[in-house]
């Protein structure tokens, strides 16, 4: 083969003009407080803010923030009043995010929550709000099959639900390990969903062999 599937993420980021000085500083205060490199690729983060837009979402909820990369992309999808409420487990994640969300310049459309997730989806659950437009998921693997359950209780028919790291480098097809099995359950959810029609790509590229799951709430 001519080209690695990096080269060509590579590639398509510049002759999409994918980067720019704000999310690249996001990228680098992410590795410089050491916070892992899972974040999305630029060319996932576009995507991203298209489905924003596609959907004219209003309202998103993101599960698993941590530097805030896929937060600013969200962000940069949605309107003047548009809001976020993302949630991350760890509070360095979180305060990493917090000051990359204020230096693009989002502090007061984002709402960052700590704790666990299942407990910040059902204190959501419980305040009653109006529903999400648009839920991403990309937290604890082995968790995603709850998060798709309690995500749909606060959605409304028309909402999307992304689902990131679904082929997990093809483990998802044996599910032998604990998020590949999460990845699995989660795609069996979707499939099987009264609610849901879904479907999910295969991605290669800079952050190697994995899948979105994209479905729209009936
Ligand atoms: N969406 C981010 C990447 C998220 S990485 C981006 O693309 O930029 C997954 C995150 O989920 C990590 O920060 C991890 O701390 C968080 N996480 C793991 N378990 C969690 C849980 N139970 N509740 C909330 N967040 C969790
Ligand atoms: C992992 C999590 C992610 O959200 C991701 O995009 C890649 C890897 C992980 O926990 O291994
Ligand atoms: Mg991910």
């Amino acid at each position: 083969m001519a080209s690695s599937w990096a080269d060509v993420d590579r590639f398509l980021e510049g002759v999409l003009d994918v980067h720019d000085t704000v999310l690249d500083e996001v990228l680098a205060a992410n590795r410089a407080a050491a916070l892992p490199a899972i974040d999305v690729s630029p060319l996932q983060g576009r995507l991203l803010m298209l489905l924003a837009r596609l959907s004219g979402a209003r309202r998103v909820l993101e599960v698993g923030t941590l530097g805030g990369y896929s937060t600013v992309w969200l962000a940069r999808g949605l309107p003047e009043e548009g809001r976020i409420v993302t949630l991350e487990l760890s509070p360095r994640h979180a305060e990493v995010a917090a000051a990359n969300v204020a230096g693009a310049g989002f502090a007061d459309r984002v709402e960052i929550r700590v704790g666990p997730a299942l407990d910040s989806l059902a204190r959501l659950r419980e305040e009653g709000g109006d529903p999400f437009d648009l839920v991403f998921l990309d937290a604890d693997k082995p968790n995603n099959p709850r998060y798709i359950e309690a995500a749909l209780a606060l959605c409304r028919p028309g909402s999307v639900l992304v689902v990131d790291n679904v082929v997990r480098g093809g483990g998802v097809v044996d599910g032998a390990d604990p998020a590949s099995a999460g990845s699995r359950e989660a795609l069996q959810v979707l499939g099987g969903h009264p609610r849901l029609d879904a479907t999910a790509l295969q991605t290669v590229g800079s952050k190697g062999w994995d899948g979105f799951a994209v479905a729209v709430v009936r």
